[in-house]
């Protein structure tokens, strides 16, 4: 199964695109799910589906057109599904503390839940083969990145915290439920979190592998949107993903002759070149701004056949380098973590247990280290064109 993200700004296109190459893969003959990972979707909006006719629908895969589905997950319904226990117990919390039970509800929800929803599903659906391809419409840049790197925050938490925080509990709850001002929680809290964990659990892997999943960035030719998009592919490395595409959406078709524009079509030019320098060897697609919006299973097609007018199957595997290697360099080792747009000064580097921790402006990453590397400390570190090269030695 073949997993594609589409990330980017809030507003450059990232739904539409997304949309678009479902609609290609399909008619190519894949399965495929559009799933969107956004809380304010607008995956349905985007197939022009009637709101009333189908309304709640789509929180589970519905069929839109020949092997073409789309998922708009749905965090009521996945609190019930998946999240009963916990969130259960976080609204018993709240209402002791004097909110209503609308609002001890409301407040139970907490960030990150539906994207952890999401990627049971995507963990579901490999297991169950059912479909080819997996399109995520995701969320503006922070959120996506906070998708991404959720297994391994998850990974960090049940090991380290989870097996302590639920001994201790058992050991003191008897006592501490009559002195303590809120309850705390049962064991079928931790219960029903261990099943969570479980059921996403090899997704990290997969997101990993450039072979399983590619992440694809919309963006504009506009300054502001450039530099964004410029961050979001170093974060997206530095969480060991694979970015093959860079898709400049709403690009001024040349036939346009109102001086209006003249303007704007010179500064799209210069960000065109720009961008299409700054990401090579990954790349760039672009896509015209059209005379109306995008919606509807026609319109998606006519943005897929100019994504695709080189013929190219979107499904393909065309980047396999990953964002971060390890290598043996004469008498040390090497971690070579893909960082272009990077300043020196962003750069945080030390070693943690068997991981190494890199930090690169407010974004951190625990890169997991071979068995060879991990009684070695980070020596040196040097920018080199568009890599952090950081150098482990054996502690002397
Ligand atoms: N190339 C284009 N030409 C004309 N209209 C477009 C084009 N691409 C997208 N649109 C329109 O722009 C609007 C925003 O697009 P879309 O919803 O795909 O952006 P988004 O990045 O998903 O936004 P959000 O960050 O809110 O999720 C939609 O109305 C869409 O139809
Ligand atoms: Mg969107």
């Amino acid at each position: 199964m073949r997993i594609l993200l589409y990330s980017g700004k809030g507003g450059v296109g990232k739904t539409s695109v997304a949309a678009a190459t479902g609609v290609r893969l399909a008619e190519t003959g894949y399965r495929t799910l559009v799933m969107s990972v956004d809380p304010a979707h607008s995956l349905a909006d985007s197939f022009d589906l009637e709101s009333g006719l189908f309304h709640g629908s789509t929180s589970d895969p519905l069929e839109v057109a020949p092997r073409l589905w789309i998922h708009e997950v749905n965090i009521q319904k996945e609190i019930k599904r998946h999240w009963r226990q916990i969130s259960a117990y976080i609204t018993n919390v709240l209402r002791t503390s004097g909110l209503g039970e609308v609002e001890a509800e409301e407040m139970a929800i907490f960030p990150g839940m539906e994207e952890l929803s999401a990627m049971m599903y995507v963990n579901q659906y490999r297991r169950e083969t059912r479909f080819d391809v997996v399109v995520l419409d995701c969320a503006p840049t922070a959120e996506s990145l906070r998708f991404v790197s959720m297994p391994t925050t998850l990974d960090w938490y049940m090991k380290h915290i989870f097996p302590l925080h639920r001994g201790i509990l058992k050991a003191v709850r008897p006592l501490a439920n009559r002195v303590a001002p809120i309850e705390l929680p049962p064991d079928t809290y931790f219960a029903n979190v261990k099943d969570l964990f479980d059921k996403i659990s090899g997704i990290d892997a997969l997101m990993e592998d450039p072979e399983t999943t590619s992440i694809r960035l919309v963006t504009n030719a506009e300054k502001m949107v450039v530099r964004e998009t410029q961050r979001a592919f170093v974060y997206f490395s530095l969480h060991g993903l694979t970015v093959d595409q860079i898709i400049v959406n709403r690009v001024l078709p040349d036939d346009i002759r109102d001086d209006f524009f003249d303007e704007w079509r010179a500064s799209q030019k210069r960000f065109l070149d720009e961008t299409e320098r700054y990401f090579a060897p990954v790349p760039m697609k672009r896509v015209p701004l059209f005379r109306h919006e995008v919606v509807g299973i026609e319109r998606l097609g006519n943005l897929a056949a100019a994504l695709y007018a080189d013929g190219a199957d979107p499904a393909q595997v065309t980047r396999v380098e990953r964002p971060y290697t390890f290598v043996k360099a004469g008498d040390h080792y090497e971690v070579r973590v893909q960082v272009p747009f990077t300043e020196k000064a962003e750069v945080g580097l030390f070693k943690k247990g068997d991981e190494l921790v890199v930090e690169v402006g407010t974004v951190r990453r625990h890169i997991g280290l071979p068995t060879s590397m991990i009684a070695l400390q980070p020596v040196r570190a040097r920018l080199e064109s568009r890599m952090l090269v950081v150098e482990m030695k054996e502690a002397s």
